[in-house]
């Protein structure tokens, strides 16, 4: 009988057993998470199994295999090139790296807005890929999305203020403090049966108030510390972003680390000092 080493068994168990519908209760589940209401938690996002490896062994285990992998990995401008295949092709790799982690995975621009059933079936691949969940951007008027996924039985989080898919084609990156807007949209998301609600760059006041009125965590990036949870692009927080938003506190210089042994290695194969 051939011994499987077991970190690589790990590895192939998660990813297998994920596809084949066993051992997916190993990880943590979208209605354990919404039961952090109140309790701060972190989070953070993942593009791979080397990442997402990393993050669980800190403890954080709620990551996003979020689409700005199309600005930090993949080199695009915005997210909104970013496809369903590149979706779940990282996701698949963050699921492998993990084994107990909660991951949620985005879909990308213009995979579930043509219609219900498009959103269904692209929840369906990414949830066949590995994720424990999928994310989606807009309020109201992507509720009847969120119920037929939800309605599928693939856990939902939503996701508004700034929406990083389509701002560049209306208002930008700045600050939302639409209040009456803000406040119905959450509710709408929660009444369509989201776990959880991201509330990006939303003023903290108001941040405040959504998460007061929401029953579902809220999870803040960049609208201040009154979200139950908050989440950071993985490569921001290490120091890996060639430039990061300017509410990241980075706790880490890892591009300069790396930059620098590059460079020592450089020097010492053009010196012959290596090997
Ligand atoms: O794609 C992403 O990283 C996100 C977070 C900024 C919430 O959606």
């Amino acid at each position: 009988m051939r011994v499987v080493p077991p970190q690589r068994n790990r590895g192939r168990c998660s990813v297998a057993a994920d596809r084949a519908g066993r051992g997916v209760s190993a990880r943590i589940r979208a209605s354990a998470i919404r039961a952090r209401k109140g309790r701060r938690f972190a989070t953070i996002t993942a593009y791979d199994a080397a990442f997402g490896r990393l993050a669980e062994a800190a403890g954080i285990d709620v990551l996003l295999v979020g689409d700005s992998l199309g600005n930090v990995v993949l080199g695009y401008e915005s997210t909104m090139a970013v496809t369903l295949a590149d979706m779940e092709r990282h996701t698949a790799a963050v699921a492998r790296g993990t084994t107990r982690a909660h991951v949620i995975a985005d879909l990308p621009f213009m995979s579930y807005e043509p219609s219900d059933a498009d959103a269904v079936r692209s929840a369906g691949r990414l949830a066949q890929a590995g994720a424990s969940s999928v994310k989606l951007e807009g309020g109201a008027a992507r509720a009847t999305r969120i119920a037929a996924i939800v309605a599928a039985d693939i856990p939902v989080v939503g996701h508004i203020g700034v929406q990083p898919q389509t701002a560049a084609l209306g208002d930008g990156f700045k600050r939302r403090d639409d209040r009456d807007r803000l406040l119905a949209d959450a509710r709408a998301i929660v009444e369509a049966g989201a776990f959880a609600l991201v509330l990006e760059m939303v003023a903290p006041e108001l941040a405040a108030e959504i998460t007061a009125a929401v029953a579902i965590p809220t999870i803040g990036i960049g609208s201040g510390p009154h979200c139950d949870a908050q989440i950071i692009v993985i490569y921001d927080l290490l120091g890996l972003s060639a430039s990061a938003p300017p509410f990241v506190r980075p706790y880490a210089q890892l591009g300069e680390a790396a930059t620098a042994a590059l460079r020592a290695y450089n020097d010492d194969v053009t010196s012959g000092a290596y090997p």
